[in-house]
């Protein structure tokens, strides 16, 4: 290695597949991938030499050799490699969900699974605290610059957020195990709600720290889910995802209420088409702005004819080239990509916590599954759990 090289933050991805390409493709220059591994030999092993890294057979067979472990695995794995990487005094990102309950959705009550995650997130709190390394979670639309942009306009007028709204939904995920409790920990609530909640729990917390100092936190959930495409009655055109292993949510509302009375509400869908919706509308006292993450309407393009664009990339889960498109010319940069890869390492430098957080990880987890809770007793409000 040239001294350059050596100065650099060196990180070892787990994960060889869509999250482990963007997490490379938007590395700073201050940090070096060296190495990746997954479950498959020729996935890692492909990765490894269209990228000029080093396959390794496994994450521990990884961690001697980097100062940060991407974790960029199934949520089933994100733990087990977390306290790994924690217990060898190495820094963690991890993508979303942070963890969840992956057991099975027949065997276990809701309330079970809330009460194991609970258990869980403790436990790595107290594990990667123990350890002193810093946790970056890969909540990317947190690092949105239309998130960031809001953030600006709360911190600036010390506004008050009174009410906010988010979605995520596409047509349904492709992955072969998408649909499946036991390596996803849920349906579209934690695989998509994640995001928009994500993104309002630290708009939340931001307003809090503005104006008093202190953040604002969700205390309770009223949640509704529905598997849509498994009703009888739902007529399959062939466009949106069907036929998944277990019973989770392909749609999914929930309502929460913040610890000084205000209120979000998010969506979360698979049976949403058009390619992926990502918004996160605020209501405050003072302004109001509409986030867009997906589609952000910068470039629009015409395409008489699918074949002429069937190489093209234009933008995800859309299912047709054809008639106009909302382009994304850069997801890095509109979907956050690139500015939380920058914070987590410059948060790493200046000994500091990232903006998107382990505090802030837990507290998106457990209303997840507090939303879990409540969806399964039709709506109920449900608290949602604190660890301190
Ligand atoms: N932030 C986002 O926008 C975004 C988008 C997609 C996925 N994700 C998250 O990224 C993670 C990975 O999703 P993906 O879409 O890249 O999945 P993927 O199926 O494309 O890739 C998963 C990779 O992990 C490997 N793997 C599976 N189990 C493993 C294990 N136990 N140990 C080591 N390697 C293992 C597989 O071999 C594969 O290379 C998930 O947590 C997902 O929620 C985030």
């Amino acid at each position: 290695m040239t001294p350059e090289t050596t100065s650099k933050l060196r990180i070892g991805i787990a994960g060889a597949g869509f999250a482990a390409s963007f997490h490379l493709e938007n590395m700073p220059p201050e940090a070096q991938v060296i190495g990746v591994t997954s479950a498959r030999r020729e996935s890692r092993e492909a990765f490894a030499a269209s990228h000029g890294i080093k396959a390794y057979d496994s994450v521990a067979a990884m961690l001697d050799d980097i100062d940060v472990l991407d974790i960029c695995t199934p949520p089933s794995s994100h733990s087990e490699y977390i306290l790994a990487a924690a217990k060898a005094g190495k820094h963690v990102i991890v993508e979303k969900p942070l963890t969840g309950f992956f057991g099975s959705p027949t065997e276990f009550t809701k309330g079970q699974m809330l009460q194991s995650v609970a258990d869980e997130v403790r436990r790595l709190r107290e594990e990667v605290g123990a350890a002193g390394v810093t946790l970056g979670y890969a909540e990317n639309f947190v690092y949105a610059p239309s998130i960031q942009k809001e953030r600006e306009i709360v911190e600036k007028t010390k506004a008050q957020l009174l009410r906010l709204q988010g979605e995520e939904s596409h047509n349904g995920s492709h992955s072969p195990v998408y649909g499946v409790w036991s390596v996803q920990g849920g349906g579209a609530l934690i695989a998509k709600g994640c995001h928009p909640l994500g993104a309002i729990l630290y708009l939340k917390r931001k307003e809090g720290l503005a104006r008093t100092g202190q953040p604002i936190r969700p205390v309770a959930v009223s949640a509704r889910a529905h598997s849509i495409t498994a009703k009888p009655a739902f007529e399959d055109k062939g466009f949106i995802r069907t036929g998944y292993q277990d019973p989770i949510e392909d749609y999914c509302v929930m309502h929460i209420v913040f610890d000084d009375g205000m209120v979000a509400d998010i969506t979360a869908s698979d049976i949403v088409l058009g390619g992926i919706y990502d918004y996160v509308e605020v209501f405050a006292n003072n302004h109001r702005t509409r986030c867009r993450m997906s589609p952000i309407n910068v470039v629009d393009v015409y395409n008489p004819k699918h074949e002429q664009f069937q190489d093209l990339y234009l933008v995800e889960k859309i299912s047709s080239n054809e008639g106009w498109i909302p382009a994304s010319p850069d997801e890095g940069w509109s979907l956050g990509y690139r500015k939380e890869l920058e914070d987590f390492l410059a948060a790493l430098r200046e000994g500091r916590p990232p903006e998107s957080d382990l505090e802030l990880a837990i507290d998106i987890t457990l209303t997840i599954y507090a939303g879990y809770v409540s969806a399964d007793d039709l709506g109920r409000e449900t608290p949602v759990p604190r660890l301190d």
